[in-house]
């Protein structure tokens, strides 16, 4: 069975990252960590990719200043390199530019800690325990050009329990991240290979 080239990209923890490695163990599923990049150097999640025995790239955007296309064209540089054939963003934190975006169409996917089309962007937890919300969640989608609104893959719902703080509903929706981030990449290499 063919296995897509994977990349993934981080920022910082790398937990998600951790879960795709670990489905990827598995010789039967559908993608293959080739590269794990992060724009922050000092990423906790490129220390245990590299123990892992996955190859790491760092392409610091601080040395690119304002300049974001030049940044990812470094970045575009790394993943061509390794052959990359799907990026799974998993925690980056850099809002890409409609040239990288077009360059992935339909090989990106992004996991965001909300239940899609609701909160995009930041502080998702926070502002779901404020509207009163009875559940909160995550989704997998394709990056489009707009933040976190390309078409959703799969979603995980959690109750939003009373006394929740943002760390609270942010540490049980994490747990469903995990299992849902493996199941949705296997769904998009699925759909890729089968077109
Ligand atoms: C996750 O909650 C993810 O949904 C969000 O950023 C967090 C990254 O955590 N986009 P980790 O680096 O995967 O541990």
């Amino acid at each position: 069975m063919k296995r897509l080239k994977l990349a993934i990209l981080i920022s910082g923890r790398g937990s998600n990252m951790e879960a795709l490695l670990e489905a990827a163990t598995d010789p039967s599923y559908p993608a293959e960590p080739v590269l794990v990049a992060s724009n922050r150097p000092d990423a906790k999640g490129l220390e245990t990719a590299a123990s892992a025995g996955i190859a790491t790239a760092s392409v610091d955007h601080k040395l690119y200043g304002k300049d974001r296309e030049s940044f990812e064209r470094a970045l575009n540089a790394a993943l061509e390199k390794a052959g990359t054939e799907i990026i799974a963003l998993a925690g980056f934190m850099r809002v890409l530019t409609p040239w990288f975006v077009t360059r992935w169409e339909g090989r990106m996917i992004n996991i965001h800690p909300s239940l899609l089309p609701k909160y995009k962007g930041l502080h998702t937890h926070q502002r779901a325990i404020e509207a009163g919300d009875a559940e909160g969640g995550c989704s997998v989608h394709w990056v489009s050009t707009g933040v976190d609104e390309g078409k959703v893959i799969a979603q995980a719902r959690v109750p939003i329990l009373p006394g929740d703080t943002e760390d609270s509903l942010a540490a049980r929706v994490l747990v469903e991240e995990h299992k849902l981030y493996p199941r949705a990449l296997a769904m998009a290499c699925e759909q890729i290979l089968a077109d």
